[in-house]
């Protein structure tokens, strides 16, 4: 077992071995932090993520309702969540409210349409991807952005996100208004919703 103790140390040891993460090592990274790691850094140990579906299973749970926020490690500088995605769930159009957010495609096609702020004050689409099982895309502080799950056919999406540091209150865009909506998202517990 590595031993992380320190955003530096880990950094280096991690880059040096070139070595592959299981989740619960990265959840070990997450409580060892001493500070907000940057968007590259956790672009990094995502793209090292060895993904193997009996480690995450347990995080692995949907809600018919809107899609599933499971928490899988948190700590004052970091979180991570597993969210589950059933046909047509979706988020708003928001920001992470000064987080960064690198996203891992576990299962399924991730739609990310990207948007930007109008003079007016709404917003605009002005690039959609569509995000393979193993890609890694990072989301910078003043981005915004909306994903989806567009695939047909009742297919299921998973996806890994680490937010740094971990979200609070978020802005929600509209493409027909220049309101803001505050959005403060819940984890999903044990059935008890979101
Ligand atoms: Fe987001």
């Amino acid at each position: 077992m590595r031993v992380f103790d320190s955003n530096s140390v880990l950094a280096q040891e991690v880059s040096a071995q070139d070595c592959e993460l299981t989740l619960g090592e990265m959840a070990e990274i997450i409580g060892s932090l001493k500070e907000t790691p940057t968007l590259d850094q956790v672009k990094d140990w995502f793209s090292r993520i060895l993904l193997r579906q009996r480690d995450y299973e347990p995080y692995r749970i949907f809600t018919p309702r809107k899609y599933a926020r499971n928490l899988v490690a948190r700590s004052a500088y970091a979180e991570i969540l597993m969210l589950c995605w059933r046909a047509g769930q979706r988020t708003p159009i928001h920001d992470h409210g000064g987080s960064i957010g690198v996203i891992l495609v576990c299962e399924g096609l991730l739609t990310e349409t990207m948007f930007e702020r109008m003079p007016q004050g709404h917003v605009r689409p002005y690039n959609t991807t569509r995000w393979g099982p193993g890609s890694v895309t990072g989301a910078d502080v003043p981005d915004i952005h909306q994903l989806l799950n567009l695939q047909t056919g009742g297919r299921d999406m998973v996806t890994l996100h680490c937010y740094a540091p971990p979200l609070s209150v978020l802005n929600k865009y509209s493409p027909r208004s220049a309101k803001i909506a505050r959005w403060r998202e819940g984890y999903f517990a044990g059935g008890a919703g979101i």
